[in-house]
């Protein structure tokens, strides 16, 4: 007989795999789908904590009904408000009118915006707690670990922490629910990182304090269960959490991201040079980005996980070619701290790449390595010493 799959005796997994959608948030790709998780407490009170995407509330609602046999929701807590999680809320209203509403002043703020819902809400603040049972709640602000409003939620009988987006991922999940389930760890990590740098990026000093939070209330946890992607025992915890202290520092590892736009394949070749040059002197890690054939969100996890960075681009009516320019901003608006910097470009009858590359370095509050190289139409061998010696000048900073 079918089981829907539990956490504890209690605790049941009513999430779903939606590998139909091709870009998360219509930008970032989907190559193993994304799950999105919702959890359903069973107590003297129903209990709820989050909802899925509005593309899945049938199959949700089957799930539902399968465990509640017959009894209604009694509440509803909703940690994150965006709509892949809080897509069936209004829906679930309706089947469950009863159903009382937790979130805290911001979360009712955007229910009133996406859902027209304004009654039937139970406000919490941090530190407030909610018993429904043998089980018990206690709310921890967790605010921009994505949205204004999100909030983490821990129950304290089985010491499971329900933290919405953090220590989520990217990937549906094939069968299993438990991180010490997962066939390829290595690569659900890399998974989990793309997810970080797209979607949580540019929040890294919020997420700090969401850990240091954890912490400072001595919460004890066996448990932890994401918006997205595995639920986390104890030892699977302290692996995520290790590289979340990562991210969230914008720490990075020593290694060269080569990000380059190219028309014709000039400024491609001035790319291969460095790119030699640094693994001549010993630079292991270095990934070579085409910025219009790499995935957006694997040139962002990238450039997340290395210390170098290195950006070539031809003259474009006089600008940045613009993809090069799209990637700037997606760069820009997550903030990313720490990175050492060099550029390169081309150009036919003016030079402008070039100039319009080196200010991001002082934008961005980056140390610029070497002396730039621009290269005049073809003229490959012209430059072939100042590309090789701007590769010299990143590994030799880099070994610094
Ligand atoms: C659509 C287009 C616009 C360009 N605009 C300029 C320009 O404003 N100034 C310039 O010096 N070269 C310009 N170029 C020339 C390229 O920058 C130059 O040929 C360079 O070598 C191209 O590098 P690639 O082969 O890597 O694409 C332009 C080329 C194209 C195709
Ligand atoms: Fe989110
Ligand atoms: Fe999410």
């Amino acid at each position: 007989m079918y089981q829907v799959p539990q956490i504890t005796d209690s605790i049941y997994y009513v999430g779903v795999n939606d590998r139909m959608k091709a870009l998360f948030e219509n930008m970032w790709s989907l190559p193993n789908g994304v799950a999105y998780n919702s959890y359903l407490i069973v107590d003297e009170q129903t209990t709820l904590i989050d909802t899925v995407d509005i593309c899945y509330s049938d199959i949700f609602m089957h799930k539902l009904e399968l465990v509640l046999q017959g009894r209604p929701i009694d509440y509803l807590i909703i940690n994150h408000m965006e709509p892949d999680h809080g897509g069936s809320i209004g829906l679930l209203r309706q089947r469950y009118p009863e159903m009382k509403i937790v979130g805290n002043k911001k979360t009712f703020d955007m229910l009133s915006g996406f859902h027209g819902i304004t009654e039937g809400l139970h406000e919490v603040k941090n530190g407030d707690a909610l018993r429904i049972g043998r089980h018990e709640f206690s709310f921890l602000m967790a605010p921009m670990v994505h949205w204004p409003e999100v909030m983490f939620t821990y129950e304290q009988t089985n010491k499971i922490l329900f933290t919405a987006d953090a220590f989520g991922s990217f990937g549906a999940l094939d069968g299993y629910l438990f991180d010490s389930q997962l066939p390829d760890r290595t690569a659900y990590f890399r998974e989990m990182q793309r997810y970080y740098a797209t979607v949580i990026g540019k929040y890294g000093g919020f997420v700090q304090k969401a850990l240091a939070s954890i912490d400072k209330q001595g919460l004890d946890i066996d448990f932890v269960c994401p918006a997205h992607g595995v639920v986390w025992g104890r030892e699977g915890y302290e692996e995520a959490r290790a590289i979340y202290d990562r991210l969230a520092q914008f720490a990075s590892t020593p290694g060269v991201v080569i990000l380059y736009g190219s028309m014709y394949g000039n400024t491609e070749q001035l790319a291969d040079v460095i790119a030699q040059s640094l693994s001549a002197s010993g630079v292991q890690h270095i990934v070579c980005h085409n910025v219009t054939k790499s995935d957006p969100s694997e040139i962002l996890c990238d450039i997340f996980r290395y210390q170098g960075l290195i950006i070539g681009c031809p003259t474009y009516c006089g600008e940045l070619f613009s993809p090069i320019q799209n990637l700037l901003q997606l760069i820009r608006i997550r903030d990313v701290k720490n990175r050492l910097y060099s550029v390169f470009g081309s150009y036919t009858w003016a030079p402008g790449a070039v100039k319009r590359l080196v200010p991001f370095a002082d934008e961005m509050k980056w140390e610029l390595i070497g002396e730039s190289v621009e290269m005049k139409m073809s003229d490959l061998p012209s430059v072939l010493d100042a590309g090789w010696a701007l590769g010299q000048a990143m590994a030799e900073r880099l070994k610094a």
